[in-house]
C-alpha cells in the first residue's frame, strides 16, 4: 500500500487519534433502538455511526428460494451516500454486495438456522458514517439485532480488525490507518466457542506477525464481546423496570 501520509505513530507510540497499539476505539451500543423491525441495534465504534435491523424468521418470497432443511439469512450491507467523504451512490456497489456476502457468512454459523426452515431472516445494516472497519462494526451490531429478535443463537459474534501501520501491529484500524497502513486483518469470533466466522487480510505480513496480529484481533473481539453483554443486559434492565413500573 502507498504510504502518502508523514507518521501515523508518534514517537511516543500514540496513534493520530490519541490511543495505543492495543486499544479499541471508544464503543457506544445500543440494542432495540427501532420500534418496527423485529431486532435492531446501533453502535457507534469510533467515528462509524452503524444501524442494523432484522426482520424474521419469517415466511419466504419467493417460495422457490425457501431451503427445507433450514431458514435462509439473507443479508444487506448499505453505505447511505452520506456516510463518507465523496458523497456515495446509493445503489449497491460490488464492494457492498462483497460485504454483504462475508457479513452473512460469519453470523450464519451463530445461528440456529435449522430451527427454522422454509424461512427468512433478514438482516439490514446501514452505515451512516464510516471510518474504517464497517465490516466488524456491521458484524458485530448486526448480531446484537438477531438477539433482539430472539433469534436462537449459539454466541454473540464479535469482529475486530487489527493490523499493521508504521511497522507496528495495532489494533480496530480507523480509515487513514486501513488506507495508508500495510495490512489489514478483520476477523469476527464466536468467543464463548473460540470459533472464527470470518478472517480476511489485506496487505502484507510475515508468519510471526500474522499470529500476533490475529490475536490482537481476538483479543479485540473479546472485548467488543463484553460490550455486546452489557448492551443486551441494559436493554432487558429497562424493559423490567418499565414492567414494574407498570
Ligand atoms: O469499512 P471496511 O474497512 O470494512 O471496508 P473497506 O472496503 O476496507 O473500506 C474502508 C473504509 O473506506 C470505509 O470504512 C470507509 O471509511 C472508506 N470508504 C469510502 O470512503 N468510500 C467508499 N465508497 C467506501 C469506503
Amino acid at each position: 500500500m502507498r504510504k502518502t501520509h508523514e507518521k501515523l505513530i508518534n514517537e511516543n507510540s500514540t496513534r493520530l487519534d490519541g490511543r495505543k497499539s492495543n486499544q479499541l476505539r471508544p464503543i457506544k451500543i445500543e440494542v432495540g433502538t427501532l420500534s418496527n423491525a423485529d431486532g435492531s441495534a446501533y453502535i457507534e465504534q469510533g467515528k462509524n455511526k452503524i444501524l442494523a435491523a432484522v426482520y424474521g424468521p419469517k415466511e419466504l418470497h419467493p417460495k422457490h428460494r425457501a431451503l427445507p432443511d433450514r431458514a435462509l439469512l439473507i443479508c444487506r450491507y448499505h453505505m447511505a451516500p452520506f456516510s463518507v467523504q465523496e458523497r456515495k451512490s446509493p445503489a449497491p456497489s460490488r464492494r457492498e454486495i462483497e460485504i454483504s456476502k462475508v457479513i452473512r457468512e460469519a453470523l450464519e454459523p451463530s445461528v440456529f438456522v435449522e430451527y427454522y426452515p422454509r424461512t427468512s431472516i433478514d438482516i439490514f445494516i446501514e452505515v451512516l458514517q464510516a471510518d474504517g472497519g464497517t465490516r466488524c462494526s456491521g458484524i458485530t451490531v448486526a448480531s446484537l439485532a438477531l438477539a433482539d429478535a430472539g433469534i436462537p443463537m449459539h454466541d454473540l459474534v464479535s469482529a475486530c480488525a487489527a493490523g499493521k501501520v508504521d511497522g507496528q501491529l495495532v489494533l480496530d484500524l480507523n480509515d487513514i490507518e486501513d488506507k495508508e497502513g500495510e495490512a489489514d486483518l478483520p476477523l469476527a469470533l464466536m468467543p464463548n466457542l473460540n470459533a472464527i466466522t470470518l478472517i480476511q487480510m489485506d496487505g502484507d505480513l510475515s508468519i510471526n506477525e500474522f499470529e500476533q496480529t490475529l490475536n490482537l484481533a481476538k483479543e479485540g473481539c473479546k472485548q467488543i464481546h463484553a460490550l455486546q453483554k452489557d448492551a443486551l443486559k441494559a436493554k432487558y434492565a429497562a424493559v423490567k423496570e418499565v414492567v414494574e413500573e407498570k
